[in-house]
């Protein structure tokens, strides 16, 4: 039985807990909030898990793995502490807010023998397996375009790009292996006192194939649109879409430059195939991976390295914020 507790109550910690009291061999113990109403949320629904405001108890006790919920800006440090005391974490994305602290947080789970787990949901999300699935079969990769937007929840200690970005980010470093090499991100702040709450980002790779990232807190609408092009196929992800969220067509665009013009494209548009997706909580599959992880020694699917990759995009997103301009990566 893997001993659990949840540090941070507000939105997503409660998902934690639940997620983790649903499975086999996994307990939730103990949480943590410095908010009343929060341990209470967890009180009405759980009597038997015990509640603090202070998670330096949680320390002390017998747990095994320690859910970090709390705002990015406290990750490290938490997240130093309990590995410190000897339990495994998972920390919500973004890992941390500075790639020398992700690097930190790594060497000391490796001087301990610990594993460090970091929530890219999206990892575990069904259609995102399904498209992992798929991609063999489009052909050259040639770009990612993803739209998430929607109004709110603006945050106190981040701006939009912290905050939605590292879904496309672990997205991206999930689906391909090839490396990002330099980024530009142009991003304003529309209502947000100090971050921007609107932004654009291109991210461009050692073969040529290129990312665009649109996230904002300003969208009168929820959109949650990616297109992944291949030179063969293409496929459409649209996560608020229950029935069809995964789309792939059979389109394209052919270039014959035998011909006698010097340009003379031709237009491919075949069939459009939607793929049968299992119905199953993104969370839930996750929780039981970790669970599985530390019982039978397994590498986790998303590590503290995989947590980096995506800091390391985040930290030269602000840099090309703040400078104005493309940066290397
Ligand atoms: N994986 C996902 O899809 C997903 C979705 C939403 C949020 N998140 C991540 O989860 C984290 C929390 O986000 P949220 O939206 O739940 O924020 P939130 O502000 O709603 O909740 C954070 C909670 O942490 C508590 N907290 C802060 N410092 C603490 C401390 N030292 N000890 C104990 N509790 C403390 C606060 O009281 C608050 O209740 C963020 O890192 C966010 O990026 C992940």
């Amino acid at each position: 039985m893997i001993r659990v507790a949840v540090i941070g109550l507000g939105y997503w910690g409660p998902n934690l807990v639940r997620n983790f009291e649903a499975i086999d061999n996994a307990k939730v113990v103990y949480a943590c909030d410095l908010v009343e109403e929060n341990l209470n949320k967890i009180r009405r629904s759980y009597s038997s898990i015990k509640l603090t405001k202070d998670y330096r108890e949680i320390l002390k006790e017998n747990i095994d793995l320690v859910c970090i919920a709390t705002p990015p800006a406290t990750h490290y440090e938490i997240a130093k502490d309990c590995l410190e005391s000897g339990k495994h974490v998972l920390i919500e994305k973004p890992m941390t807010t500075s790639t020398d602290e992700a690097l930190e947080l790594i060497d000391i789970a490796n001087d301990h023998g610990l594993k460090i787990f970091v929530d890219h949901t999206f990892v575990f999300s069904p259609p995102v397996i399904k498209i992992k699935e798929l991609i063999k079969d489009i052909g050259k990769p040639l770009y990612f375009d993803s739209e998430r937007i929607n109004l709110g929840l603006l945050q106190k200690d981040v701006n939009v790009i912290w905050d939605l970005a590292p879904h496309d980010f672990s997205i991206l470093t999930y689906l391909f292996d090839f490396e990002p090499e330099r980024l530009i991100a142009i991003g304003s702040k529309l209502r947000h006192p100090y971050y921007e709450d609107l932004a654009h980002i291109m991210v461009k790779y050692d073969n040529g194939f290129i990312a665009h990232v649109h996230v904002s807190w300003l969208s009168p609408v929820k959109i949650r649109k990616t297109i992944i092009a291949g030179d063969r196929k293409m496929i459409l992800y649209d996560d608020t879409n229950f029935f069809e969220k995964v789309k792939v067509y059979d389109k394209g665009v052919d270039i014959d430059l035998s011909k006698e013009s010097p340009f003379f494209p031709t237009y491919r548009s075949g069939d459009i195939y939607v793929p049968k997706i299992e119905n199953k909580e993104p969370l839930r599959i996750e929780a039981e991976h970790v669970v599985d992880c530390l019982l039978n020694n397994k590498k986790p699917k998303v590590d503290g390295y995989a947590g980096l990759k995506v800091v390391e995009l985040l930290e030269a997103c602000d840099k090309s914020l703040k400078e104005a301009k493309e940066v290397e990566l």
